[in-house]
């Protein structure tokens, strides 16, 4: 089997998927009509080259996904499309909107649960959710948004596991006091770190031990960061979820071989290969399993080690674990 076969052939996990940057073209263009019945489609696809272009991306998506059958349709595709390509367990991130008139955060998210199961009896995938915080949208949105994934966890406790912290990392502040609220009330952290550098608030994030870190660029000295935060990361062995398209197209990272990736797996680091926002980067997790492949030279057995430590890292039930590793372990 060669490399593009095998990686779509491979079950695999994805953990770090936002739902608004993961729509295909195909969904973005079933939502426009959605809108619009009897206009003209007017939509402009434009590849991203920075971190701003790719905020500016998810606009498009946004005033797309503006009702609660929009969110219903887009994560229906989103799964499906994951499901495809032979993901059998993805965690979906999202941050509650609301639209005046249109929707409020509890209709999102009850829309997006619906999906979730819908999807769970069509395709064989497992899917939970995790709800994000916008570093944006300022401290009392954020407490507003973590109280939501707390009721919701406790109304949906097989579905809503965990906590994303996003959101354009130049802007806006990290809460880790108000996130200390949702690790009490039993919610995993994934947080995304170290997008850009910024040295104090990389090591507050650390210091906080989220379950789960995203990106992580730049905390290799080679890569804007420090030996101090490096040496920290490894220490505190959190994994990280690492999205290399993502990193390349945004230009957060120079190229394909400079990526994180290689310094955090020759030292045995727990990682995990990750799409990001599949829409935006016009990417598939199969992809990604490829481009790890060819720039770091790893084989077969590699790829599907890095899936089943993957489902360690994963926010699952302990049986969820034990089925999907055999799931893994079954594929030759
Ligand atoms: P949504 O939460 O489903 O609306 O997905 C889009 C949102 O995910 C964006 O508005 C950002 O807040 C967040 N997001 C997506 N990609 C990134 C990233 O690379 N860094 C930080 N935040 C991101
Ligand atoms: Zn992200």
């Amino acid at each position: 089997m060669d490399l593009n076969m095998y990686c779509h052939a491979l079950p695999k996990v994805e953990l770090h998927a936002h739902l608004n940057g993961s729509l295909s073209i195909r969904t973005l263009k079933k939502l426009y009509e959605l809108q619009n019945p009897d206009g003209l489609e007017n939509l402009e696809f434009k590849d991203v080259n920075s971190l701003k272009e790719s905020f500016e991306e998810f606009k498009l998506a946004h005033s797309l996904t503006n009702s609660p059958k929009a969110i219903y349709i887009a994560a229906c595709d989103v799964i499906q499309e994951f499901a495809e390509e032979n993901v059998i367990y993805l965690e979906l991130r999202s941050t509650p909107r609301e639209v005046e008139g249109l929707m409020t955060k509890d209709e999102y998210t009850e829309a997006i649960i619906k999906a979730i199961k819908t999807c769970e009896t069509k395709c064989s995938i497992i899917v939970k959710y995790l709800v994000s915080v916008d570093r944006r949208h300022g401290l009392q949105v954020a407490e507003e948004n973590i109280d939501l994934a707390i009721e919701l966890q406790k109304k949906y406790p097989k579905y809503v596991v965990g906590l994303d912290l996003s959101g354009d990392p130049t802007e806006g502040d990290v809460f880790l006091n108000l996130l200390e609220k949702s690790r009490d009330a039993g919610l995993r952290i994934a947080a995304h770190c170290a997008e850009v550098p910024n040295e104090v608030e990389i090591m507050d994030i650390l210091n906080f031990r989220p379950e789960r870190l995203g990106h992580c660029v730049c905390i290799h000295p080679s890569l804007n960061g420090s030996h101090k935060l490096f040496q920290r990361l490894l220490e505190l062995k959190i994994p990280v979820e690492l999205c290399l398209s993502s990193n390349v197209k945004t230009k957060s990272v120079p190229t394909y071989s400079h990526h994180q990736f290689k310094y955090l797996y020759k030292v045995g680091h727990p990682i995990c290969i990750c799409t990001d926002d599949k829409g935006v980067f016009r990417t598939t997790l199969s992809k990604e399993f490829e481009l790890v492949a060819s720039h770091f030279d790893l084989k077969n057995t590699d790829l599907k080690e890095i899936c089943k430590l993957s489902v360690k890292y994963s926010f699952a039930t302990d049986e969820e674990k034990k089925c999907l590793l055999q799931i893994i372990k079954n594929f030759n």
